[in-house]
């Protein structure tokens, strides 16, 4: 069996700063409430037509790659997680395939929203743990801002999400000092309803008959239909406390299994990199594993959440500021709609 290590790490976020006060005048909120609740000061939106995911994701692989020491005809296979596709399908990696000239590799999209980028990096060690492959680019990127409810009808979900891509080669280790140690995926579909944007979809209200937003008014034959679209059903919905409430028990639970898992303490960890979902919500995690200042980096008070990028985002911002040496024991965590979450926990 193979080991693999992030051999090199790249991110890209839009240069439109979009800051509290911005979004107050676009619907009824104000710059404290966003602050105290979600620790958010400000978030990038991708330019309209001249950033996508997809090309935001080409931005930080190109750094990736070139971090590796390796170019894009190495690569051997691509894995990209995000929500906001570029198109319905086909998915993001085809268009990064094609953006960097690379080999005729495959591509595989995953679509685990908040926990995607984890869950790339576990399907990609696993490719090279089986000696499959030896240079996998890791991509996890989200154009979220085409895709909100600006109006004060969306509000709690609009101010908290930003715009951003991060990426990692994955490759197999070749030495005794970095790797991968291990993954841990998890999932229940119990709260499916609770964190999704239903529309456009095939459900034809199978799920949720009791939903409000679910009549027979509403239910069209197609995919997607005007009354959705007069409704504001396009748009993503949230229990913003339920999720809350999970992500603070199943984070650290997780921690904690990949910790068991390979004989560690929580006083092992060097850096933790928690999926930016909310301050309040890695502060509790915090709080929980009694973690240093030190060892935890945020983020999320810049970027917003930023999806299936703000792990990799993160992550490569840490180690850029020289808060992640050779060695240090680094955790990743995520969680996210379904409800899925996952950590990892590696060797930088
Ligand atoms: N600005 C001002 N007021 C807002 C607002 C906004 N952007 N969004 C919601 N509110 C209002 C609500 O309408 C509500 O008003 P009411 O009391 O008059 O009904 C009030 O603020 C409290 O809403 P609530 O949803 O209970 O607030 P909260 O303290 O739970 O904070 C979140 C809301 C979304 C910040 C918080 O629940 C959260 O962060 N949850 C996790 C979300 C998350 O991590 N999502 C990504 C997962 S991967």
């Amino acid at each position: 069996m193979y080991k693999s290590k992030i051999a090199g790490i790249g991110k890209y976020v839009p240069s439109q700063v979009v800051t509290n006060k911005d979004l107050e005048k676009l619907m009824d909120t104000n710059d404290e409430w966003i602050q105290e609740r979600t620790g958010i000061k400000e978030r990038r939106y991708a330019h309209r037509t001249q950033e996508t995911t997809a090309t935001m994701g080409v931005e930080a692989a190109k750094i990736a790659i070139e971090r590796a020491g390796i170019t894009a005809q190495d690569i051997d296979f691509i894995v990209f997680a995000t929500l906001s596709p570029d198109y319905y399908f086909p998915g993001c990696g085809v268009l990064v395939q094609r953006a960097l000239e690379m080999k005729e590799i495959g591509a595989l999209d995953i679509r685990n929203q908040c926990s995607g980028f984890v869950y790339a990096l576990s399907v990609a060690d696993q490719f090279i743990k089986t000696g499959m492959y030896q240079n996998i680019l890791v991509i996890g990127s989200e154009k979220h801002s085409f895709g909100l409810d600006f109006t004060t009808r969306g509000r709690n979900v609009s101010v908290i999400f930003g715009d951003g891509a991060g990426a990692v080669v994955l490759q197999r280790s070749n030495n005794n000092i970095s790797e991968i140690l291990s993954t841990h995926l998890h999932s229940n579909g119990n709260d499916a309803e609770t964190l999704a944007m239903y529309n456009p979809g095939t459900h034809a209200n199978y799920w949720k008959k009791d939903l409000a937003d679910f009549n027979e008014a509403t239910l069209g034959d197609m995919f997607m239909s005007h009354t959705m679209i007069d409704n504001a059903q396009n748009f993503p919905f949230m229990d913003g406390p339920a999720v809350f409430k999970k992500a603070v028990v199943k984070m650290p639970e997780v921690i904690m299994e990949a910790l068991q898992a390979n004989n560690y303490t929580t006083q092992d960890i060097d850096m933790l990199i928690s999926h930016q979902a909310n301050l309040r919500i890695i502060q509790f995690i915090q709080h929980t594993l009694k973690l240093n200042d030190d060892k935890v980096y945020n983020n999320i008070q810049q970027y917003g959440n930023t999806t299936a990028a703000s792990v990799p985002i993160a992550l490569c911002e840490a180690w850029e500021k020289g808060k992640i040496k050779e060695g240090d024991l680094v955790c990743l965590t995520v969680f996210g709609s379904g409800f899925t979450w996952a950590s990892a926990l590696l060797k930088w």
